[in-house]
């Protein structure tokens, strides 16, 4: 049923993504008309807390606490409402942003440049990387490895870097190239009576012996994402990193972290980086950076590819990659002023004060008949469900368990997200101690909902 604004309106206008397209035209949008804290209001003025922060973005939140930053913006958009940052011009926050990522940077870093989404981010690093090798004199380098479960956006490429077969069909995708090694999901995928550590190894191997048979020679990089978010917010497993960079350093390949998550406090870290001791060639970061706020992200490369990278510009005439967007004034100026609230808040200590209250209320969720297993790190986390819990069987897709999952949780004022069947938090970071106790109640009442309609 169409929501009563917009009994006049023309809904075919808009098409959505991630949508059922057809079926969008008879049911209708969620109109969603205003936030105020960690709440979105829908068009009868119904609060709604906001589990998953948006797309994992709203850090701040909503609403008046953030006036300070709509000034910043109606400012820039007086005094510069656009200039471009190609062929050497450039802009004050532009440069006062670039400096303030290298001065956060989780190791160090040299240059940032800046796009418009974590797609874009991606698409970018993955260019820089074939470019750094053709640089390398070693342009056969082009192969990109990724996990499946792992996210890296939309555009051909970041999709390809994408481990989810359901998103390639009918696209043609993945590209050429774009290999795949195992997710990190030990409760759904580790052997029976395999303990964490020889489930990391197996990975480990899986990923060697698949660079061994491709030839080392032929691998330009290796992407991951700290915790894997479209797995569900998934940690890794003890010791996976640590065994996972020995083999890069090994075969020189170069290490891509997709912080588009994690980055900006979401672990109880300014990023997943320092939260799992990696060590990246090249970082990228979007969502938090700007509190979403403004559509901007931004990849850090490291002295390293830099300078291989400038050594090719300057033998090419120029690095021909950029986009109209990178940089706009409004964007950079509104996330150099995000970044002052976070560190005048403390949003990394605060996450990091909330951390154990999270991790309990996740454990909290054992006792249910619907949750095998849960995990989380920070304000990041997830509960994963199953039919039973005895023999972990999953749903059935035709069961509908996210929409089931999360129009009860609307039913009890809480927005939740459910994804790969587990039922994830990231709330905004602003979030108080009780209102991550409403969160939980919230999402007990839905699965509660769901776990009494199949009786
Ligand atoms: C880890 C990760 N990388 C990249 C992206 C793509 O970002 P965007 O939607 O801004 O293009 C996402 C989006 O959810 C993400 O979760």
């Amino acid at each position: 049923m169409k929501p009563t604004w917009l009994a006049d309106r023309d809904i075919a206008s808009v098409m959505h993504p991630y949508t059922n397209l057809k079926k969008h035209l008879d049911v209708g949008p969620v109109m969603i008309t205003r936030g105020e804290g960690i709440y979105l209001y829908d068009e009868n003025d119904r609060a709604l807390l906001d589990g998953a922060a948006g797309q994992w973005c709203s850090s701040l939140g909503y609403g008046k606490a953030n006036a300070r930053i709509a000034k910043v913006a109606s400012d820039a958009l007086i005094d510069l409402p656009y200039s471009h940052i190609f062929r050497h011009q450039s802009h004050k926050s532009v440069v006062e942003l670039s400096e303030k990522l290298l001065a956060l940077a989780p190791v160090p870093m040299s240059k940032v440049m800046l796009q418009c989404s974590g797609s874009e981010a991606n698409d970018t690093a993955v260019k820089m990387v074939w470019y750094y090798w053709a640089g390398r004199n070693q342009p056969q380098r082009r192969k990109i490895i990724s996990r499946m479960g792992s996210y890296h956006g939309s555009t051909c490429a970041s999709l390809s870097l994408t481990g989810n077969t359901d998103y390639y069909r009918s696209f043609g995708l993945p590209l050429d190239g774009f290999l795949k090694v195992s997710g990190l999901n030990y409760y759904r995928t580790g052997l029976p009576g395999e303990t964490e550590d020889q489930f990391t190894d197996r990975l480990a191997k899986e990923l060697e012996d698949l660079i061994v048979k491709e030839g080392p020679d032929t691998i330009a990089a290796f992407w991951a994402d700290p915790v894997q978010g479209n797995a569900g917010a998934l940690p890794p497993p003890k010791g996976y990193f640590e065994k996972v960079q020995k083999i890069l350093k090994k075969y020189d390949i170069v290490f891509v972290v997709d912080e588009v998550i994690c980055g900006f406090g979401r672990t109880g870290e300014w990023w997943g980086t320092q939260r799992y001791g990696l060590e990246p060639d090249i970082i990228t970061s979007a969502k938090g950076l700007s509190s979403a706020m403004q559509p901007i992200s931004a990849v850090l490369v490291n002295e390293k590819i830099f300078s291989v990278i400038a050594a090719e510009s300057d033998r090419l005439g120029s690095f021909i990659h950029g986009y109209t967007y990178a940089g706009h004034p409004v964007t950079t100026a509104v996330t150099v002023e995000v970044i002052k609230v976070y560190e005048e808040l403390d949003i990394v200590g605060h996450v990091k004060g909330l951390e154990r209250q999270f991790q309990a209320i996740l454990e909290s969720f054992r006792d249910h008949p619907l949750i095998g297993n849960v995990s989380g790190v920070g304000l990041l986390g997830g509960l994963e469900m199953v039919k039973d819990k005895e023999t972990k069987t999953a749903f059935p897709k035709e069961f509908g368990l996210a929409p089931k999952i999360e129009a009860a949780g609307r039913s009890h004022g809480v927005l939740v997200r459910v994804i790969a069947d587990r039922l994830v938090f990231a709330p905004p970071l602003i979030i108080t101690a009780e209102e991550l106790d409403k969160l939980a109640a919230g999402a007990r009442a839905a699965l509660d909902d769901v776990y009494a309609s199949m009786a």
